[in-house]
């Protein structure tokens, strides 16, 4: 059989793990497979770039961060039909049975609708995903995106150095996380590091009340500001900086973006674990010639059906919009 891997979307740390087991289960499993790393994402099923692998292509990788196969994002894939149907075609005029792909809410998207004009056409490949994405925003009913962990840790780590200085200045710290429209990155990073306050995107927030909570608070303030938020940190202090006038506060505020780190560096243990897990049983799906679908695990080894990949790809179903209100009373109660 010939398989293709493909890394989409945001680059998390964990899918070189995903590659690596690909890769090494396939040849281990039936040596006489031929597997190909698809070159720079869903711009290289564009551009047909692909680069065969081998057992010790892989050797030493699984720890590291970002994706060795690299990614570019290609939006126009979600809106072209026409370029949509070249992409099906060129699978299936490069002779690839399966399509393994660990991308996010976009590239589960992709596949789906990729999945749907192949079979439309009576193509050969057949598509198995898994949700790679920091966001954690992909069908997150049913696990969590590789990548999350890893991220969490690094956002963790410098939530606790800006801690040092917060403290010695006795500052307000108002700080971005990335994650886009998912609140989970900025809420589990806030939750772990104990920060005094997470806004979450679309959240109606009493700036009032989040003054007095600051004032009532003598010495490091930390208040994580998730991406999808409808006002930038620089908004935010202008808001409190005009509230503390008034009220004769006197802190000082500084922002400061965790952005981009929050993606970069080693991977996290439960991702390279989980990544793992799911490139296993993608391959030994496919070659018990098992039909496309999403693949996600609560935990490394546990057997969850693969979900049609339309359904992964509908985000009415995934939780990742809301953080459940018990939630949301911890925080506030380890505060
Ligand atoms: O989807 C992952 C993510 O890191 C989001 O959290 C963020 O909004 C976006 O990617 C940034 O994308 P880019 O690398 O294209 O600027």
């Amino acid at each position: 059989m010939k398989f293709a891997i493909l890394t989409g979307g945001g680059d998390s740390s964990g899918m070189n793990a995903f590659i690596r087991s690909v890769v090494r289960c396939s040849l281990n499993i039936r040596p006489e497979t031929s597997v190909w790393g698809v070159i720079d994402g869903w711009r290289g099923l564009i551009t047909n770039e692909y680069r065969r692998l081998g057992k010790l292509d892989v050797a030493g990788i699984a720890f590291q961060g970002g994706t060795i196969l690299g990614t570019v994002r290609v939006p126009e894939l979600a809106t072209d039909p026409e370029l949509q149907r070249q992409v099906a075609f060129n699978l299936d005029d490069n002779h690839f049975d399966y399509l393994f792909v660990c991308g996010g809410n976009g590239s589960l998207k992709a596949c789906a609708t990729l999945d749907r004009i192949i079979k439309q056409e009576g193509l050969r490949t057949r598509i198995m995903a898994c949700p790679g994405s920091i966001d954690n925003d992909v069908a997150n009913n049913y696990g969590t995106s590789i990548g999350f962990y890893s991220a969490l840790d690094r956002s963790l780590e410098m939530l606790e150095w800006i801690r040092n200085t917060a403290s010695s200045h006795r500052r307000v710290y108002l700080i971005g996380s990335m994650g886009r429209d998912s609140a989970y990155l900025a809420f589990y990073a806030g939750i772990a590091t104990g920060a005094e306050y997470i806004i979450r995107p679309r959240e109606n927030v009493d700036y009032e009340q989040l003054a007095t909570m600051i004032e009532e608070r003598d010495r490091d303030t930390r208040i994580v500001v998730a991406e999808g938020y409808g006002k930038s940190l620089e908004e935010i202090r202008q808001i409190l900086e005009d509230i503390f006038r008034r009220r004769n506060i006197k802190r000082e505020i500084r922002t400061v973006d965790m952005g981009y780190f929050q993606r970069g560096g080693q991977a996290a243990v439960t991702d390279i674990l989980r990544a793992s897990w799911l490139g296993y049983r993608m391959v030994t799906d496919a070659f018990a010639r098992k039909e496309s679908g999403f693949y996600t695990a609560f935990y490394t080894g546990h057997w969850q059906e693969p979900l049609p990949l339309d359904v992964a790809a509908d985000d009415s179903r995934s939780n990742h919009l809301d953080i459940p209100e018990e939630l949301i009373k911890m925080t506030l109660a380890l505060r």
